[in-house]
């Protein structure tokens, strides 16, 4: 505790006016684990906020927080709607309603080839966040058990590893182009590693993991005896090859938990029903937490989404066929501003290298800080996703998320290239 320091407030700029370390908790390693918790305790909002208030300000074209502008299909709503109607307002079973837990089996099954009991291998969440919270805090036990993550990493992972008093041990994914390196992924998995964490398709690099990859860390997982944890929230925006959960490697079942959702899949990010699937008794380990974080949620979502998972090949093929039509719109704009641009495989997610707009001290924090003044559009920079350690490796480079409507992204590309120069 710090003598005379005074509770946090927050202030007129949105910032949090005081430090904040005199309230011992938990939450500390939270936020620490998040890169919001400065060494004189102050609790700084995210980026993600800061450059959202930017983009309002200037009425800029926000391409920085990864939610659709668009609703879903009219099958997914018109059925929320109809079990508002006919009563399914309360509680739903702990583990989630059976005709969702029925679904996300056979769309396993009828995607992947993957065979589940949906009464003992799958459990419903509060979204993908959830089930990751969930997951980790249930298989991490202090400071000896290490997490290996794909870094940039989505912000909750490092989070909830540090919530639970675990090790995060990140595997860089290089620019340009932004893959695991097989000898970096070795180095990092060792006997005390607990979970190896993997986000395919990949935020924020729009990275879609190849089968050598995939290979090497069940290989890693089998040789240290490590679990293997899937976020594949993104698995239905692919954009060139198909989605291959690790769970369908050969002996990989039996050590890997599969989490998704349907927020992205069925532009319902507001409705968080997510689920993770995998060996019963592990699903229990997850139960075990997950029924004291939220308990159950989203009633009348669940047999929604339920219709969701059901729809025909079409509307999976057209989702992706659109979201590639759109990273080509923000790829063609962010080339023509003059930034070198990876082309992502799946995921909502492009990244450029700014490097060229940078006047000389500046880092793409500060370029997304003016972007939507300057040109109109808000990003987020690659550094909201890494470790302190690792700011400098990616201090130029800038997410850009392609999931608004097309005229949308294409009046943000419009503007990118006009901004050029
Ligand atoms: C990689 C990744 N995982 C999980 C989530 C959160 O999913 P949900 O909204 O289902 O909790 C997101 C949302 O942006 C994400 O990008």
């Amino acid at each position: 505790m710090t003598p005379g320091v005074v509770p946090g407030v927050v202030g007129a700029s949105g910032r949090y006016a005081g430090p904040v370390l005199h309230i011992p908790g938990a939450w500390q390693r939270a936020a620490r684990g998040a890169g919001l918790l400065a060494p004189d305790g102050m609790l700084a909002p995210t980026i993600f906020a800061e450059i959202t208030a930017a983009a309002v300000r200037h009425d800029a074209v926000n391409l920085g927080q990864g939610f659709p502008d668009e609703d879903g299909p009219a099958e997914v709503l018109d059925a929320a709607i109809r079990a508002i109607r006919t009563g399914m307002n309360q509680y739903p079973p702990g583990r989630g309603m059976p005709v969702l837990r029925e679904a996300v089996a056979d769309h396993q099954r009828r995607f992947y080839g993957i065979d589940l009991d949906p009464e003992r291998e799958i459990l419903i969440t509060a979204g993908a966040t959830e089930a990751l919270t969930a997951t980790l805090l249930a298989l991490l036990d202090g400071p000896d058990d290490e997490v290996v993550v794909f870094e940039p990493y989505y912000d909750s992972y490092a989070a909830a590893i540090a919530l639970a008093g675990a090790r995060l041990v990140p595997v860089p994914l290089r620019w340009p182009a932004l893959e695991p390196d097989l000898a970096d992924l070795q180095a990092a998995v060792s006997d005390r590693t607990r979970v190896i964490l993997v986000n395919d398709p990949h935020n924020p690099t729009g990275t879609v993991f190849s089968a050598e990859v995939r290979g090497e860390i069940l290989r890693l997982a089998e040789l240290h005896d490590a679990l293997i944890v899937t976020d594949e929230v993104y698995e239905h925006l692919i954009m060139e090859g198909t989605h291959t959960p690790i769970a369908t490697l050969p002996g990989a079942a039996e050590r890997t938990l599969t989490i998704s959702s349907g927020g992205k899949t069925f532009r319902t990010t507001g409705w968080k029903v997510g689920w993770v699937s995998g060996p019963a008794d592990l699903i229990d380990a997850v139960l075990a937490v997950k029924q004291y974080l939220t308990y159950v949620n989203g009633a009348p979502f669940q047999p929604a989404i339920a219709v969701g998972l059901g729809l025909p090949d079409v509307y999976f093929e057209d989702l992706a066929a659109t979201q590639r039509e759109r990273r080509d719109l923000l790829g063609s704009g962010l080339i023509a501003a003059g930034f070198d641009v990876s082309t992502p495989a799946g995921s909502y997610f492009t990244v450029a290298d700014v490097r060229p707009a940078l006047e000389s001290g500046e880092d793409a924090a500060d370029f997304c800080r003016a972007l939507p003044e300057r040109a109109g559009v808000a990003a987020i920079p690659l550094t909201a996703f890494v470790s302190d350690d690792h700011r400098a490796e990616y201090a130029s480079l800038v997410r850009f998320a392609a999931c608004k409507r097309t005229d949308v992204i294409a009046e943000a590309a419009r503007r990118l290239a006009a901004s050029a120069g």
